[in-house]
């Protein structure tokens, strides 16, 4: 008999989570979801494993003395769009992966596309797209250049999604900076499994790093996100990956935050501005300015947080309506912020403030289409429902910053110095602020400061007429 070298089996991988398991299930036992494995052909013929090109350029490790280390303040690429350049720690590590995921039609190809032209002036860049062909990529660089420029030579396009000949493009160009649209399009042909499935997409990431850390090229690859707003195989990525940045925003609106949630080479939650135009996406160095722009002043409903997204401060307008209930239960309708904190809110505006809202419908919007996570926004929220629902507008050059507990009372969040010279430098006089129990830094003067302990003295402070 022929002594055979390859065994095959299969097994069944969660494409959710790339949990292996020797059977099906309907069920994944790692992250629940259901129907989410899929049956995968493995020949036991160390394919993938062994001494591969790409595995064999790492090179012999030397142990060095930390003060021999090189790579003081890191020797980063320059990337002329500030706002990315911000969210990415300062600039390119050379030699780093870079995961860029959001929603599909967000903007990642159009980002990438500038970032490659940008950088494609002092730098050879390589787009490796296998979704749009080299013609459509030529098409929108020509829209976004609009004229103000020479395409640039030193930026290569090619529509591949063989990964193996993705490689050898590499190494025949050596460019600087390789761009992969998307993760989910290219494949290794030893593989059985398809483009896009969590082996594929793990082997394939695996590959390009090794490429990164072993020739110094920097890899951004874009991923797509799943209906439920994961990027396909998510966990296995973010270990294989130094960064992962998340393109987000309301599809309808312009703006769109460029945030960092993991991040090797900087901080994490770090988040830049854009706005969805004509020319592609712009940065909006000022935000707070930008998401106040169309506010009404003196209209009820209407209130001023301050958020931290990442390192700085940005002011939005939350919009509250309150209306009586038609049929039924009373809906709460949030948009830009989490519904179980929308419930909290209205439940302490019923229960410590007195406001009856068991009986009406109570919406909530955050203007700019942005998402706020932080519970140092409550107060804002509670004040433009309150100010709805009493049809009295909050006072216009007021800010409110803090977060509500279950007893109506207000818990001082972090960095309240910075979010105080924010409002300040925008040009609000006065912030309602829980009562500081130490105080720690000092407050910026100029800008008046009510402290008050308890949401009804908040709103008390921030409904009174300005005089
Ligand atoms: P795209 O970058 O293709 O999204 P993704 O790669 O995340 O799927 O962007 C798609 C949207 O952006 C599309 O609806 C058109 C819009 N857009 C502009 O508004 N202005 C522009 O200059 C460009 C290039 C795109
Ligand atoms: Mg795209």
């Amino acid at each position: 008999m022929n002594m055979a070298k390859t065994k095959v089996h299969t097994r069944y991988v969660c494409q959710q989570c790339g949990r292996v398991s020797a059977s099906y299930m309907g069920k994944c036992p790692q992250c629940n979801s259901f129907n989410s494995m899929v049956e995968e052909v493995i020949h036991d013929e160390p394919v993938a494993k062994g001494p591969s090109t790409v595995r064999g350029l790492t090179g012999r490790s030397i142990p060095r003395p930390i003060s021999e280390v090189g790579g003081e303040a890191e020797d980063r690429i320059h990337l002329p769009i500030g706002e990315f350049a911000r969210v990415l720690g300062g600039g390119i590590v050379p030699g780093s992966i870079v995961l860029v995921g959001g929603d599909p039609g967000i903007g990642k190809s159009t980002l990438m596309l500038q970032m490659a032209m940008e950088m494609a002036d002092k730098k050879r860049v390589l787009y490796v797209s296998g979704e749009e062909s080299e013609r459509q990529i030529k098409m929108r660089a020509v829209r976004l250049i609009n004229g103000k420029k020479e395409l640039p030579a030193n930026l290569l396009l090619v529509t591949e999604t063989n990964l193996e000949v993705i490689l050898n493009h590499v190494r025949d160009s050596k460019p600087d900076l390789l761009i992969v649209d998307s993760i989910q399009t290219v494949y290794l042909s030893e593989m059985d499994s398809s483009a896009g499935s969590v082996s594929q997409v793990r082997e394939c990431s695996s590959h390009l790093r090794e490429l990164a850390k072993s020739t110094g090229v920097s890899v951004f690859m874009i991923g797509h996100v799943t209906k439920e707003g994961a990027i396909a195989g998510p966990r296995v990525l973010e270990h294989i990956v130094d960064t992962v940045l998340y393109l987000e925003g309301d599809r309808f609106q312009a703006y769109r935050l460029l945030r960092s949630v993991k991040n090797r080479f900087g901080a994490t939650a770090e988040v830049g501005v854009f706005e969805m135009r004509e020319g592609g996406l712009m940065e909006v160095t000022n935000p707070s300015e930008a998401f106040l722009a169309e506010r009404l002043v003196n209209a009820a409903g209407s209130a001023i947080a301050v958020t931290m997204e990442g390192t700085r401060p940005i002011l939005v307008e939350i919009q509250g309506l309150t209306s009586p209930t038609q049929f039924g239960n009373a809906r709460r309708t949030p948009n830009g912020v989490d519904f179980n904190r929308l419930l909290l809110i209205t439940a302490v505006l019923t229960r410590r403030v007195g406001l009856k809202l068991a009986e009406h419908d109570a919406f909530v919007n955050v203007v700019g289409g942005i998402q706020i996570d932080e519970p140092a926004a409550d107060l804002a929220i509670a004040a433009a429902i309150a100010s709805s629902w009493k049809d009295v507008p909050v006072r216009a050059e007021a800010v409110l910053i803090g977060e509500i507990g279950l007893a109506g009372e207000l818990r001082m969040p972090g960095q309240m110095v910075a979010r105080l010279r924010e409002a300040q430098k925008l040009g609000f006089k006065i912030a309602i602020v829980p009562k500081a129990i130490r105080k720690g830094e000092e407050y910026p003067k100029g800008i008046e400061i009510i402290e008050v302990r308890s949401l009804d003295q908040a709103l008390d402070a921030a409904l009174k007429k300005d005089k």
